[in-house]
């Protein structure tokens, strides 16, 4: 099983920004321990961070075809970018729409998101540990239907 975890902008951050919000582990450290639990279930993680939007449209155009579901943190381009989710159903595979913070319980911009509507699931509010919560989901969805 293949898995590709995307990062928005500014999660290269992680550890220095704003740490009574996204907390105190860096992007480097929630990646390598999500990986040691996707290679104990046999699931092969890739990881791209950018701050670029294009890049971000890039990295999923180029795994169509060859990954079975996607971990997103889109960041701020979570409420601005029609681009990135159109990318994301363009390559047709279930994802898992992943924040930090309870983006519900923040200023009224970070309310709307443009991929919560087409996610199979959606994690807020549970810190780093989201993502292990977005594996999960992800891995019971894909080995349900084999
Ligand atoms: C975020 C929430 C977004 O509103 C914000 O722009 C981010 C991070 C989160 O993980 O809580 O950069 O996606």
């Amino acid at each position: 099983m293949k898995i590709l975890l995307l990062n928005g902008p500014n999660l290269n951050m992680l550890g220095k920004r704003e740490p009574e919000i996204y907390g105190s582990q860096s992007l480097d450290d929630i990646v390598a321990q999500l990986t040691a639990t996707a290679k104990d279930r046999d699931i092969n993680l890739s990881h791209i961070q950018s701050n670029s939007e294009s890049a971000l449209i890039d990295a999923v155009h180029a795994v169509f075809g060859n990954v079975d579901g996607i971990i997103i943190n889109p960041a701020a381009f979570t409420h601005t970018s029609v681009a990135l989710r159109d990318a994301i159903l363009s390559i047709g595979v279930p994802f898992v729409e992943v924040h930090l913070s309870n983006v519900h319980a923040r200023e009224p911009f970070r309310q709307h998101s443009y991929f919560s509507d087409v996610a199979l699931g959606v994690i807020c509010g549970c810190g780093a540990q989201g993502y292990s919560f977005a594996l999960d989901t992800l891995y019971k969805h894909l080995t349900s239907k084999e």
